[in-house]
C-alpha cells in the first residue's frame, strides 16, 4: 500500500510539474522517499516496561510536582525546572548549565520527545529515562541531595500523600529504592513532554498522501535545505528517522577541551558510568521481569574511539533550545550550519567519522539549510 502510494505521489509529482510549473514540490522521487523516512509524526506511544508507573496519571502528576520542587535539592536551592525551564524549551538558554557550585561543563538538554531515545545524557550515561532523571538529585554539582535524605524530602506536604499512594511509605532504610521511585515518577512526567506536527511533518504527510497542492505550501527554501540535508550534507547519516537522531555517539568536530588541560571524554565517561551504575536496565531497580534492553549495557565495550563522542541530538524544536552542541558553543542554527560547512578535519579527535567533510556551502545554501532546520519546530 505504501509502495503504491509512493508511486502515485511520484506520478502526480510528474504531472503536477508539467501542468502547473511554478511554485511546487522540488524533490525528486528519491528525495521524497528520503523525506518519508522522517515520519510519521508523532510516533505511537509506548510505555516503558522498566518503569511500572510509566503512563499512570497519578505518577505523571507526582512527577510534575517533583520537577519544580526544590525539596529534592540540598538546602532547597534548585529544582529540575531551575535549569529545564518549561517556558523556555525545558532548558536555560545558557552555554553550559549553572548550579550552586558554579558552571557545569555541558549544555542543558531540552527534554522534548525523550520516550523514544535509547541512551540519555550527551554521553549516554543512562540507559533509561528514569535512571537519567534521578542522577541530578544526587550529583554534587547539581542538586546535591544526600541520598539518605530522600525519605525526609518526601515528607514534604503535597509530595507525601502522592508518593505513598503510588509506592507506599518511603523507607528510610532503602534510600536507593526511594531514589529510583522518584526517578520513575519524574520519567512518567517527562514522557508526556511531546511535541506536535511541524511544517516539515505536514509536508511529509502531504507527500505520502500524494497531495501535491498541500505539499507545495512548504516553503521552497526549506525544500532546498532538505535536499542538502539528505543529499550532499549527509546529515541523515546520523540525524535519521522521525526523531532525526540515531541515538548513537559521534564526533561532530566540536572541540572537547573544557580547559586547556581538561577534556570532556564524552561517551567514554558515559560507558564508565553505565558499567558502574546500580540504576540500569539489567539491575535490580528495573521493573521489567524480562529485563528488556539489558543487552545494551551487557554489550558495551570500552574503546578509545569513544573519547570525545556525544549522542546525536534530535533536531526537533531546535528554535526553542539554543545554544547548541554539548558545550553550547554555537549560538545560532546559522553557526551550526557554518560549522558543518567549514568543518576542520584536523580537529576531529576520532578516526571514525569519515562521513563529515567541509561542505563549502554558498550563502543561499546556508540560508536554505537553516530554513529547513527551523521547519522542524512547532514554533
Ligand atoms: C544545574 C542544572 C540542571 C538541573 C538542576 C537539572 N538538570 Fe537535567 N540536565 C542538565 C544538563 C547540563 C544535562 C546534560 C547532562 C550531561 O550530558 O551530562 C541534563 C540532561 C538531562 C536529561 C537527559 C536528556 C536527554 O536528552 O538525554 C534528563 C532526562 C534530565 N536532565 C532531567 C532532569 C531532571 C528530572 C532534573 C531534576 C531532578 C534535572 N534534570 C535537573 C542540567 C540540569
Ligand atoms: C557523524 C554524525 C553526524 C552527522 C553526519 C551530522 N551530525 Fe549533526 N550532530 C551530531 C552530533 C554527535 C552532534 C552533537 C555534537 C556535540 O555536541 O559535540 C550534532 C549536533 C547537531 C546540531 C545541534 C543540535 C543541538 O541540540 O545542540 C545540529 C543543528 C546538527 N547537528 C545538524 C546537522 C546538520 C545540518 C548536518 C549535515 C550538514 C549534520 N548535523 C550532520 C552528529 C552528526
Amino acid at each position: 500500500m505504501i509502495r503504491f502510494r509512493r508511486l502515485l505521489a511520484g506520478l502526480l509529482l510528474f504531472l503536477g510539474a508539467g501542468a502547473a510549473g511554478a511554485q511546487g514540490v522540488l524533490l525528486d522521487q528519491g528525495e521524497i522517499d528520503a523525506a518519508l523516512l522522517h515520519g510519521p509524526w508523532p510516533p505511537p506511544r509506548t510505555g516503558d516496561p522498566s518503569n511500572r508507573v510509566s503512563g499512570i496519571p497519578e505518577a505523571i502528576e507526582l512527577g510534575r510536582i517533583l520537577f519544580s520542587s526544590p525539596a529534592l535539592s540540598s538546602g532547597g536551592r534548585l529544582s529540575c525546572a531551575s535549569c529545564h525551564d518549561p517556558d523556555n524549551g525545558f532548558t536555560d538558554g545558557l552555554e553550559t548549565a549553572r548550579s550552586h557550585v558554579g558552571r557545569l561543563d555541558r549544555n542543558t538538554q531540552g527534554l522534548f520527545n525523550l520516550a523514544g531515545m535509547r541512551w540519555f545524557g550527551w554521553d549516554g550515561r543512562s540507559d533509561s529515562l528514569w535512571a537519567q532523571s534521578l542522577l541530578p538529585i544526587i550529583r554534587s554539582d547539581e542538586m546535591a541531595l544526600d541520598v539518605g535524605q530522600i525519605a525526609d524530602a518526601l515528607q514534604d506536604g503535597p509530595l507525601r500523600e502522592r508518593y505513598e499512594g503510588l509506592f507506599g511509605p518511603a523507607d528510610s532504610q532503602a534510600p536507593d529504592r526511594n531514589l529510583a521511585n522518584v526517578g520513575k515518577a519524574l520519567a512518567a512526567y517527562i514522557e508526556t513532554i511531546t511535541t506536535g506536527k511541524t511544517p516539515f511533518d505536514r509536508f511529509r504527510d502531504a507527500l505520502e498522501a500524494g497531495d501535491l497542492e498541500a505539499a507545495a505550501a512548504y516553503p521552497e527554501d526549506a525544500q532546498r535545505g532538505f535536499r542538502i540535508f539528505a543529499g550532499k550534507g549527509k546529515c541523515t547519516f546520523c540525524h535519521v528517522g522521525p526523531l532525526f537522531s540515531n541515538s548513537e555517539f559521534h564526533d561532530a568536530g566540536v572541540p572537547y577541551f573544557v580547559e586547556p588541560t581538561r577534556v570532556d571524554t564524552g561517551r567514554h565517561g558515559g560507558i564508565e558510568a553505565l558499567l558502574g551504575s546500580r540504576f540500569t536496565l539489567r539491575g535490580a531497580f528495573s521493573d521489567d521481569p524480562a529485563k528488556t534492553g539489558a543487552w545494551k549495557v551487557e554489550r558495551l565495550v570500552r574503546s578509545h574511539d569513544d573519547f570525545g563522542t556525544f549522542r546525536t541530538p534530535s533536531l526537533r524544536e531546535l528554535t526553542r533550545t539554543a545554544p547548541y552542541m554539548h558545550n553550547g558553543s554555537l549560538a545560532t542554527l546559522r553557526d551550526v550550519v557554518n560549522h558543518y560547512s567549514t568543518i576542520d578535519l584536523e580537529r576531529m579527535h576520532t578516526d571514525g567519522e569519515a562521513i563529515l567533510e567541509p561542505l563549502d556551502l554558498s550563502e543561499r545554501e546556508t540560508a536554505d539549510l537553516v530554513a529547513f532546520l527551523e521547519s522542524l519546530s512547532t514554533r
